[in-house]
């Protein structure tokens, strides 16, 4: 909103400077004006927030968008997802998620602003990948209770992203900026807390 605000504000004091000036005046002074502003135009598009619809994320699911050419998951956790969170801390490396890798409000037990709903950086925190999504318990191996594999180097995540030891990713998978404008309506890359005290 506030660069949308600056941006006006610019616009209309471009605009006054080149009608205040001769045609060749504006010529001179285009094309500088556009190779500058052009990079961070660019930027902004890349960066742009993403408004996501979860009203019809039915519990158990995930959706899955593009940010910033990224991908990005909104799961919508059951109960029992839930519950399992608690039931593997002990095999987690960053159980408390304590490294950087979440905003200040998703460094919870939950890793999320609501409990139910995860969002996350679908890219393994080792060289990339794409973690596969093995949501249910059993669905890897017998004692597994949910939650992603990544099949290039065979790091596990949990159900709040949170890697397990012993596994090739470092880190958490990584949970953007993102607030709710409603109870369906998630946005991507703005991060509520910025926006507060902007
Ligand atoms: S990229 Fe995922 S384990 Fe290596």
């Amino acid at each position: 909103m506030a660069d949308e605000h600056v941006d006006k504000d610019r616009r209309r004091f471009l605009t006054g400077v080149t009608t205040g000036v001769g045609a060749a005046g504006v010529a001179a002074a285009a094309v500088p004006f556009v190779s500058s502003m052009t990079p961070s135009a660019k930027a902004r598009a890349a960066g742009a927030p993403v408004l996501v619809d979860i009203g019809d994320l039915e519990p158990g699911k995930l959706l899955k968008i593009e940010w910033r050419g990224k991908p990005v998951w909104i799961i919508k956790r059951t109960q029992e997802m839930l519950d399992s969170l608690e039931t593997v801390q002990d095999e987690l490396a960053d159980p408390d998620s304590d490294r950087e890798q979440q905003p200040q409000y998703a460094q919870n037990a939950t890793r999320s602003i609501e409990p139910e709903v995860l969002v996350l950086v679908g890219l393994c925190t080792h060289l990339g990948c794409s973690p596969l999504e093995k949501l249910k318990p059993g669905e890897l191996d017998s004692d597994w209770q949910g939650g992603f594999f990544c099949p290039c180097h065979g790091s596990k995540f949990d159900l709040a992203g949170r890697v397990y030891k012993n596994v090739p990713a470092p880190t958490n998978l990584e949970v953007p900026p993102h607030r709710f404008l409603s109870d369906s309506r998630v946005e991507i890359g703005v991060d509520s807390v910025e926006e507060d005290l902007a």
